[in-house]
């Protein structure tokens, strides 16, 4: 049986005190909840707080994007290692945020997949298609093509114990989600995809569906056999908003 993760990816957004009150609402909201797996990824400067702050909790720490490198010269950049040693788990990597204002290429993305897996730490790979690219038909071989750029140089056992965040990039912050149907249907290819390499794999990899998802999409999104949970921008901001989806997942 798959343990849905739903996670909050706070983007560029918070203060210390946000983080604080933040936090403060979300263990109120969420200390009776079992039966899914809880992460939040604030910036990377409010890390430690945030560590400090999820003490004796169940929501685990999570961040949004690492180097490459392990140490040196390579000015403004976050490792693996340190993200290990600040007590961060979930580390997503691949977001359309960063491919796009940040040029990542897939083949930078799977060399972070494979830095994030060596530190014991876990990946979460987010791929999914603009969208010109759904209109044009082209959501399986986009989606595929992100895959493979781990599957050809690791294989599908790498998957093993890391989580997949399908974000349609049309549907991140726009309002605007796919609907039930439409994601279970590219979470299933997703599987599947996996499944052709390695079978026991794909039916335990973690697949989160990312874009839109609030209070009110959350409970039919998870009722989908293939969509194990949620990476959650806007709505990861609001304590309440962001309990209503965990609690639907678990
Ligand atoms: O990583 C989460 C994300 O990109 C979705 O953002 O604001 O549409 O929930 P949002």
């Amino acid at each position: 049986m798959r343990h849905p993760l739903v996670m909050g990816n706070w983007k560029l957004n918070g203060n210390k005190n946000m983080v604080n009150e933040l936090i403060t609402g979300l263990r109120n909201e969420l200390s009776s909840v079992d039966g899914c797996d809880v992460a939040i990824a604030p910036p990377f400067i409010y890390l430690d707080q945030a560590k400090h702050q999820l003490s004796g909790g169940r929501i685990v720490l999570g961040a949004q994007n690492v180097d490459i490198n392990l140490s040196g010269a390579f000015t403004g950049e976050t490792s693996a290692n340190m993200l290990k040693d600040i007590g961060a788990k979930f580390i997503i990597i691949g977001h359309s945020e960063r491919r796009t204002y940040h040029k990542e290429s897939d083949e930078l993305i799977a060399e972070k997949f494979a830095v994030v897996k060596e530190a014991g730490l876990v990946p979460v790979l987010c791929i999914g298609e603009t969208e010109a690219e759904n209109e044009a038909g082209q959501t399986e071989a986009v989606c595929a093509k992100q895959l493979d750029a781990v599957l050809k140089t690791m294989g599908a056992k790498v998957f093993e114990n890391t989580v997949i965040a399908y974000e349609p990039v049309w549907a991140i912050g726009t309002g605007k989600s796919a609907t039930p149907a439409q994601a279970q249907a590219v979470h299933k290819f997703i599987r599947d995809h996996i499944a052709k390499h390695d079978a026991e794999t794909a039916a335990k990899v973690i697949i989160q569906y990312g874009g839109s998802v609030n209070a009110d999409n959350a409970a039919e999104l998870f009722s989908q056999p293939d969509i194990d949970g949620a990476l959650v921008g806007g709505a990861s901001l609001k304590a309440d908003a962001f309990a209503v989806i965990v609690k639907a997942a678990a």
